[in-house]
């Protein structure tokens, strides 16, 4: 098998697709690992012929969670992290590699992907519905991520008078209302001021003493001492720091 991934390892039909998602289910079953992905392809098209260009995006990326962790993914703008991430959630199909995940998922889209007529308010209740939460579970759920990013007064007002940074919070707070094993934030912290972004990592620390596991993206990175592990994506591939 060659190092270079192949469109028939593509389709996850070849013997070194096969053996990866069975070292994956293994990693999986031991308990300590929640999310194994190995050789991860991205090609985009665009354009249309004659000037069609296919831009390899991930080159064989490879991520492993384990359980009670915060890993980081780190790396230039356009390096592909958010691609990455979309891949981790399903969001966008991929031309290569495998995936194999116990546990539920919470993803934070770098573009908070917001109703602008809706309050927060309704925004928890839509969110929580479609969770499968129960009312009280839902208000009870609201009311922690209000405390503690600090955003309750904006809890009647629409999303179209929110500013960015309450915005990026309702972002994140709508991600951590169904309280999932495995959080996936792509950078969460963008519009933060100061305070919140130490609140942040006092939610994401607590977190990860329940044993939940987190990936975060940043663009960069100031706080290395708060990650167990990260990751540098560079020419479409995951280099362990
Ligand atoms: N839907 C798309 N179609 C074509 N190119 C895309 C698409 N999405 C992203 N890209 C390109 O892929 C590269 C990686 O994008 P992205 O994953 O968003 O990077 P990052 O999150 O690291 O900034 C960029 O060059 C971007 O322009
Ligand atoms: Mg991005």
């Amino acid at each position: 098998m060659t190092a270079t991934p192949t469109t028939t390892e593509a389709d996850g039909s070849t013997d070194a697709s096969t053996r990866r998602e069975a070292d994956a289910q293994r990693m999986l079953a031991g308990g300590e690992t929640v999310l194994v992905a190995r050789g991860l392809i991205k090609v985009y098209t665009t354009g249309i012929w004659p000037r069609r260009r296919s831009l390899w995006v991930l080159r064989g990326a490879d991520v492993d969670l384990g359980r009670g962790e915060i890993v980081g993914l780190v790396g230039e703008n356009g390096s592909g992290k958010s691609t990455v991430m979309k891949i981790l959630v399903g969001s966008l199909s991929r031309d290569g590699g495998t995936i194999e995940r116990s546990g539920s998922l919470g993803y934070c889209p770098q573009e908070p992907i917001l109703y602008e007529r809706l309050t927060c308010d309704e925004h928890f209740e839509l969110f929580g519905e479609a969770y499968g939460l129960g009312a009280l579970e839902i208000d009870r759920a609201r009311d922690e991520v209000y405390d503690v990013l600090g955003f309750g007064r904006w809890a009647s007002a629409r999303v179209e008078e929110l500013s960015g940074g309450t915005r990026a919070k309702l972002n994140l707070g709508l991600a951590l209302l169904p309280d999932p094993q495995i959080l996936l934030l792509d950078e969460p912290y963008a519009g933060f001021d100061w305070d919140t972004y130490l609140r942040f990592w006092e939610i994401t620390a607590a977190r990860r003493d329940q044993g939940r596991s987190l990936l975060i993206i940043s663009h960069f990175i100031t706080d290395e001492e708060r990650f167990d592990r990260i990751y540098d994506l560079r020419d479409g591939q995951t280099v362990p720091r």
